[in-house]
């Protein structure tokens, strides 16, 4: 596949350019307010280079999941806001994202300037990757940048059918860094330690089944785990536990064993009556009846660090308990910091999980932090992102 850069793509010149840029802003908003802003941050680098080599940026991204309709709450104007602080100058806003007037707010820009549309999924075009939607968005710019990395999974308009339409496209600095770090765990340094948390199996089946014959250890944690136990015929009491599953969790730890690689499942657990933050709870090896598994106990996290200090290669995706619950959040937060410890190089994506490094501060001793949780589990399986593929000329 031969994806240009933004390299090639300014050294050729993008002056006087419009260059539509996908970036992936979908932040968490309550209220109007920014959460966590680290997708805008990420945007920047290659912002900022397209603004200094004199491009007019038309930067478009989706937010939520408003599936074609006009949801206020799920505007981008707090976005375009928040931009405009981190990147020190003016950045307008531009509703409605297609037509006449976007494409005379795109011609109105001057070398250099800024454009944020309106959140694309405002309209049903762009989830199915409606060909007039994507020749709507590719009439707004000269040049198509994806930086979306945590949308690339996703074949929309903006990230897929428009790049048909425009002669010149590159892949933006954070779809190029993530795709590099992420090739890690494609090509690793072994011993690999996967680290695969969550609810369901059904939610990760794809990715386990890829990951087992060729992760060295994989390590399970999060409710998923109790699915694997019930499966071996171990008694689970009210832990959440998907029965129709029990044959996909059975084929993945017999694809590890034939591999001749090992599957760990937690040896304790920390469990409750009920499901609520203030349950009453105790470690436990054998789950009594009548309680649930809501965390890795404290032995079964130590084992997953030592595992990831032996590592040379680790990734790690998805919550080892019900992390957003303080009672429950110990695990995840052991294997967290085990990782940061760890001399391995480590990638690191999905929400929770990269909640549980920054709530520890250990960020900084994680090689690669991925902006996509579930375009880095598509990589990690080998899949072909629709988004880079569309690049390739
Ligand atoms: C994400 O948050 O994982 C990406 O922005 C993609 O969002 P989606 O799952 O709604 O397509």
């Amino acid at each position: 596949m031969s994806v240009q850069g933004l390299e090639g793509l300014i050294a050729a010149g993008v002056r006087g350019q419009r260059v539509f840029v996908r970036a992936d802003l979908n932040v968490p908003l309550s209220g109007g307010r920014i959460g966590d802003d680290t997708r805008i941050r990420a945007s920047l680098p290659s912002l900022r280079r397209l603004l200094d080599a004199g491009a007019r940026v038309v930067l478009a991204s989706h937010l939520g999941r408003p599936k074609g309709e006009r949801r206020p709450e799920l505007s981008l104007r707090p976005v375009a806001e928040r931009l405009s602080q981190l990147l020190e100058r003016g950045v307008s806003f531009c509703d409605p994202a297609v037509g006449e007037a976007a494409e005379a707010a795109s011609r109105d820009l001057a070398d250099g300037q800024l454009l944020l549309l309106e959140n694309l999924r405002f309209y049903r075009g762009e989830e199915k990757n409606d060909p007039s939607f994507a020749e709507a968005l590719a009439a707004l710019c000269d040049v198509y940048v994806n930086d979306a990395f945590g949308t690339a999974h996703r074949a929309h308009a903006s990230t897929a059918g428009i790049a048909k339409h425009v002669r010149r496209v590159a892949a933006g600095d954070l779809l190029q860094s993530e795709l590099s770090h992420l090739r890690v765990v494609l090509e690793p340094k072994r011993p690999l330690l996967c680290l695969v948390g969550g609810a369901k199996v059904s939610d990760k089946l794809a990715v386990l089944e890829a990951l087992a014959p060729r992760a060295d250890v994989l390590a399970i944690g999060g409710a998923m785990a109790y699915t694997f136990l019930a499966a071996r015929g171990e008694a689970v009491g009210t832990s959440l536990v998907e029965h129709d599953r029990l044959d996909d969790a059975r084929r993945v730890e017999a694809a590890v064993a034939a591999a001749g690689r090992r599957l760990l499942l937690p040896l304790d657990h920390v469990v409750a009556r009920e499901f609520a933050a203030d349950a009453a709870h105790q470690v436990v090896t054998q789950i009594p009846d009548g309680f649930m598994a809501l965390d890795i106990g404290p032995d079964t996290a130590s084992l997953y660090a030592r595992e990831a200090a032996q590592a040379a290669t680790i990734f790690w995706n998805g919550p080892m308990g019900v992390f957003e619950m303080e009672a429950f959040a110990r695990g995840t937060e052991a294997v967290a910091k085990g990782v940061a410890d760890s001399n391995a190089v480590s990638v690191v994506g999905g929400g929770d999980s990269l909640a549980a490094v920054n709530k520890l501060g250990v960020g900084a001793d994680i090689t690669h932090l991925s902006t996509g949780g579930g375009a880095s589990l598509e990589y990690v399986q080998g899949l072909e992102l629709p988004g880079v593929a569309a690049l390739d000329r």
